[in-house]
């Protein structure tokens, strides 16, 4: 689905595709370079459902073997804010232990649900942890959450797209677009 699709649920693009395809080389090449000369697979951690077009993009444009996993978590809360209370849905199928693990995320807010993560896979005594994300939105920058590689800083608004969704529509938008108010209910 393209953004000229739905031109009147969405009040502006964040981010076209050509700017996601080539954030996504860039990172692509600094994760090869940066691995080069790890031992075994990176494995590459998603979280659902969100992450899914991140880690299907960024997993073709390395040059490095990796490995897949995925895990599914809940933060209970409000609406569209995490409370830090995180739940797991979905566990990994793989031990991490000795691996070199890149958790892969759509978006930084305000980085509670990453930052349960990081602690709950650092458990598991990978070799070690990073973390790639999409995007981050400005709250993230007052939580310490080490990620390495950020595809952009986006405006505190509410997007859609790019795995991205708002009661799980909207993930299969080719573009990030902030949503329109009248879509959900404001004004
Ligand atoms: P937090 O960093 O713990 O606040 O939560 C991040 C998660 O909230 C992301 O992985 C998304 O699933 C969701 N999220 C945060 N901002 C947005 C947004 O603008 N649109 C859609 N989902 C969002
Ligand atoms: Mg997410």
């Amino acid at each position: 689905m393209d953004a000229a699709q739905i031109e009147n649920e969405l009040t502006s693009i964040v981010l076209t595709t050509e700017q996601i395809d080539s954030r996504i080389r860039e990172i692509a090449a600094e994760i090869d370079n940066d691995y080069a000369n790890a031992e075994k697979p990176v494995l590459m951690v998603g979280v659902l459902k969100g992450a899914v077009m991140v880690m299907a993009d960024l997993a073709r444009a390395v040059s490095i073997p990796v490995e897949f996993d995925f895990m599914a978590v809940s933060s209970y809360g409000s609406g569209t804010k995490s409370s830090g209370v995180v739940r797991i849905i979905k566990d990994l199928d793989i031990d991490l232990a000795g691996r070199d693990v890149l958790i892969v995320e759509d978006i930084l807010d305000s980085g509670l649900t990453l930052s349960w993560l990081i602690k709950n896979l650092k458990s598991r005594n990978p070799k070690s942890i990073e973390v790639m994300t999409m995007m981050r939105k400005p709250d993230a920058i007052k939580i310490e959450v080490p990620a390495k590689y950020i595809g952009f800083d986006i405006p505190n608004e509410f997007v859609v797209g790019f795995g991205l969704d708002y009661a799980e529509k909207y993930r299969n938008l080719r573009e990030v677009g902030v949503l329109a108010p009248h879509v959900y209910g404001g004004e």
